[in-house]
């Protein structure tokens, strides 16, 4: 339900083009980038509208559904540190401070963000994580920095959310010897 392959007639109609003015600049290429997205049509535009629109909301629905413990499990533990990819509003976030002394989470959208910190500043270890702005294409981390560089319901084939350039990417900021994860818990195709 929370990633961007969800069927989502009400979604779509949630939001219009004229919406798509929340986007900052950086987020219009990449999102919209012929400039003519419309949600009624594009129901990965409509979830990127939620994000920024009604994060509360996005944060129930992704509430609703949670990782199953056998895939979290299944990740690097007791690493040094771990980066995070398209981060949202902390589902995995949170489970990975309990594997790594340092997590950053990279999130675009600055709804999210805040969430994230909040909750963060009321978890247990939250200190070991930090929450900055970032894409897939373009990470704001050097190179060979984490042990584990992971991605849940975010990373797609398409450009916007990933492509070639965002794996190129993850694998930059990837230690040699480490893992690279990309995390979609349904439609395994
Ligand atoms: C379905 S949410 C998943 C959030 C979280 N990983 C989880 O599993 O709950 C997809 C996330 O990917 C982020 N995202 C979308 N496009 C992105 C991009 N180009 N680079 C980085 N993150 C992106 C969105 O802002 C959103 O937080």
């Amino acid at each position: 339900m929370t990633g961007p392959e969800a069927p989502g007639p009400e979604l779509r109609r949630r939001y219009t083009a004229a919406d798509l003015g929340v986007f900052t600049p950086e987020e219009a290429r990449r999102f919209v980038p012929q400039g003519n997205g419309d949600p009624h049509h594009d129901v990965v535009l409509a979830w990127e509208l939620l994000y920024r629109l009604e994060p509360e909301l996005y944060d129930r629905l992704a509430g609703a559904e949670r990782l199953h413990p056998g895939v979290v499990g299944w990740l690097p533990c007791d690493v040094d540190r771990i980066a995070e990819v398209g981060a949202g509003t902390g589902r995995l976030t949170l489970e990975l401070i309990g594997r790594g002394r340092h997590v950053v989470a990279v999130e675009p959208a600055r709804p999210l963000r805040r969430i994230l910190e909040r909750k963060l500043a009321a978890a247990e270890h939250g200190d070991r994580a930090r929450v900055v702005p970032g894409f897939f294409d373009q990470l704001p981390l050097p190179s060979c920095f984490a042990d584990l560089v992971v991605a849940c319901s975010a990373f797609t084939p398409s450009a916007g959310h990933g492509g070639e350039a965002g794996l190129a990417e993850m694998e930059r900021v990837c230690r040699p010897g480490g893992c690279v994860a990309i995390i979609w818990p349904n439609h395994l195709s």
